[in-house]
């Protein structure tokens, strides 16, 4: 049996805020029931796939676990009925790359792939470096105190795919509002009402957020359409999926996905990894000292922080896991933090080590859907830490850091520091 309270847990918005909660439950569920069929209240039932091998062979069976067929983020029943009543009875109210499958999924992310590979983004590393220190320049400005979440960590690379994307720097404010309003829809410091919602309202206020990212998208692919620019709203405005131009709700969504996890993931595993090296003056002296480990640094914060706290597959056809059975249509819930502190994968996993070896985990999944955008966001924090280290002489937190209170996307919302600067 397991206990309700780890059920519950597990999709409790507040217990990631609290962090030390939700790693206790993950780590009792590795232990004692690592597929275990779970059923938060509220919610339907659903496996919790807790270890790093059975995720990953969840994801790489991609016909045999969807992601479209149900919703795609654990949702509470009554949200999920009020989803559909709006959407006429899908489950999504965006129909980006992570709700497809195939022969669509192929399709459409062709489309950008070339664009993410590290061949071609490469050309961006110059311009990403001028962006960076402009950043760093405004934190020495702050004197010896700043918020680095709020300062540092959402701006930079908010910036950068703002600018991939072709969005003017004068709306980056909106933008960074709009995703925090979606991705801390249950976070009453972020959302769009500002305060706690029940499940129905919330629905509502996300859907909100989605007809604003809409309307100002849609302007832009008219924009785009007419005069075309080198940038990924023209690559989305002019191209083509099985020969006819992108569907209206499948180019908004595809803006939609580049304009929030595009930046929220890597400014929270930016805000993180600054704030465990707070936490680790040792780890920090050794960086200091020898640079070469910084690709490490960045590739140990994602395991940290683990923006992504999961998705959902729907199974498709009766099948076995790990000796238990699966039926066709069961919901299952891929837990990344809980893969990224396995024991059976990581040395003492909860131990922040920037020169841990291997360092394979699955913060940004696995198979077919694997992160698009993996290779711009290392790069980005590779340059970030290249320009910040050399410059910052001592760094410790000047208060207690607060993680966002949500379930799927989320981090560190405020990580304040005290800092020597040159
Ligand atoms: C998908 C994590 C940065 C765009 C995903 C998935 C995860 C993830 C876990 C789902 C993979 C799966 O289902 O197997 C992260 C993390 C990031 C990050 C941890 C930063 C540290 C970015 C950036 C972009 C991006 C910078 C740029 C646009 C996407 C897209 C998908 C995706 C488009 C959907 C891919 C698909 O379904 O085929 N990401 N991401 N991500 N990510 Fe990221």
């Amino acid at each position: 049996m397991i206990p309700q309270q780890i059920a519950d847990t597990i999709v409790d918005p507040r217990a990631y805020a609290d962090g030390d909660r939700v790693d206790e439950a993950f780590t009792w569920l590795r232990a004692n029931a690592p597929l275990a069929q779970v059923q938060p209240e509220g919610f339907d039932p659903f496996w919790a796939v807790t270890r790093f091998a059975d995720i990953q062979e969840v994801e790489k069976q991609n016909a045999l676990f969807h992601n479209g067929d149900r919703a795609t983020v654990v949702t509470p029943i009554e949200a999920d009925r009020k989803v559909r009543e709006m959407t006429g009875g899908s489950p999504h109210l965006v129909r980006s790359l992570v709700q497809m499958d195939n022969p669509d999924h192929f399709a459409y992310r062709r489309l950008t792939q070339a664009w993410f590979l590290p061949q071609n983004i490469r050309g961006l590393e110059p311009r990403i470096r001028e962006i960076a220190r402009g950043f760093i320049d405004r934190m020495a400005a702050h004197g010896d105190r700043c918020d680095f979440a709020k300062d540092v960590a959402f701006l930079f690379p908010l910036h950068v795919i703002m600018e991939v994307l072709g969005v003017p720097e004068a709306d980056e404010p909106r933008m960074l509002k709009l995703t925090q309003e979606l991705f801390g829809s249950t976070d009453p410091e972020l959302n769009r009402t500002g305060k706690a919602m029940d499940r129905e309202t919330g629905v509502q206020a996300v859907q909100a957020t989605v007809v604003d990212f809409m309307t100002y998208f849609n302007a832009m692919t008219e924009d785009r359409r007419a005069n075309p620019r080198d940038d990924l709203a023209s690559v989305i405005a002019n191209g083509a999926v099985h020969g006819q131009p992108l569907g209206h709700l499948e180019a908004m969504s595809y803006y939609i996905i580049a304009a929030t996890a595009g930046h929220d993931t890597t400014s929270s595993t930016t805000a993180g990894a600054l704030w465990a090296l707070a936490e680790n003056p040792d780890q920090f002296r050794k960086l200091k000292a020898d640079p070469s480990l910084i690709p490490g640094l960045v590739e140990e914060s994602i395991r940290w922080v683990t923006p992504v706290k999961h998705f959902m597959r729907t199974a498709t056809a009766d099948t076995e896991l790990d000796g238990r059975k699966i039926a066709q249509g069961d919901w299952m819930m891929l837990c990344y933090p809980s893969g990224n502190r396995d024991e059976a994968v990581f040395d003492d996993p909860f131990r922040f080590d920037i020169e841990r070896s291997p360092n394979k985990h699955v913060a940004f999944g696995y198979g077919a859907h694997v992160c698009l955008g993996q290779h711009l966001a290392r790069m980005e924090m590779r340059i970030l830490w290249e320009e910040l280290l050399p410059r910052l002489e001592s760094v410790e937190l000047d208060g207690t850091p607060k993680r966002m209170e949500a379930a799927f996307v989320c981090g560190p919302k405020s990580v304040p520091i005290r800092f020597r600067m040159t």
